[in-house]
């Protein structure tokens, strides 16, 4: 399918807290580059995205500065207290030559495994559906766990799904659902939570499970071992 390309909203204000320590996960070193640099360099690199639009935290001084990727335009703007905060900044800071129905991709700054081929996938199938997101059917037995950390039931496996970045929806579209979310005092933590209450039902494309957003100290020696072999 021939299309036009698209821009990616990168957020990467988290303080990224869980991994411990000053700097923010997303410039944590990973593979000898921070963990964001990997990411950008992914995204820049597929023939579909137009340009990238990073979300920082204030005064953030690890960002290194950069103004193009693989020839792509890197634009930055100011995040917020949440992660849908962010998203929402960064959909509001895009080029006018941004119309308000192109498809956005929105992608976790802490993602650098997304493959290629996941991304093209997702682009495929999502635009037709009018937007949708990467995601995997869930593997593993659930349980929920009581105040003890005891199991007191084990919830249905069937039709759950964990989702993943890249998400992808019309600009305006979004914009006006975490905007909505965000009147109502809902904090959403993804695009497609947002547009679920607009009552639009996202497509679900099935993405590889490597696809992980890096969050412990494990995860970057995992991610490190997969970068070389998720390209
Ligand atoms: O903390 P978590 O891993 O869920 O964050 C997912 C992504 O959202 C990260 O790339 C993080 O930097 C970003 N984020 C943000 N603004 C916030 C919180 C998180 O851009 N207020």
């Amino acid at each position: 399918m021939s299309m036009v390309p698209l821009w990616c909203v990168v957020p990467a204000a988290g303080r990224g807290a869980r991994v411990g320590g000053d700097v923010p996960k997303q410039y944590l070193p990973l593979a000898g580059q921070p963990l964001i640099l990997h990411t950008l360099q992914r995204l820049s690199a597929h023939p579909s995205i137009a340009g990238l639009m990073i979300v920082l935290g204030a005064g953030d001084p690890h960002w290194p500065g950069l103004d193009q990727l693989n020839g792509k335009p890197v634009l930055t703007t100011l995040g917020g207290a949440e992660r849908c905060d962010s998203v929402l900044a960064g959909l509001r800071a895009l080029p006018a030559s941004v119309t308000d129905d192109a498809f956005v991709l929105v992608h976790d700054a802490a993602r650098p495994c997304v493959r290629r081929a996941d991304i093209s996938r997702l682009i495929e199938l999502a635009v037709p559906a009018g937007g949708g997101l990467l995601g995997a059917p869930l593997r593993d037995t659930l349980k929920r766990a009581d105040a003890d950390g005891r199991s007191q039931v084990t919830e249905p496996r069937d039709q759950r799904w964990r989702a993943f970045t890249p998400q992808m929806f019309r600009r305006a579209e979004l914009s006006a659902a975490l905007l909505s979310a965000s009147q109502a005092g809902v904090t959403v933590s993804d695009e497609a939570m947002a547009m679920e209450r607009t009552g639009f039902a996202p497509l679900l494309v099935e993405g590889a499970e490597d696809n992980l957003k890096v969050t412990t100290a494990a995860d970057f020696a995992l991610a490190e071992f997969l970068l070389p072999r998720t390209v």
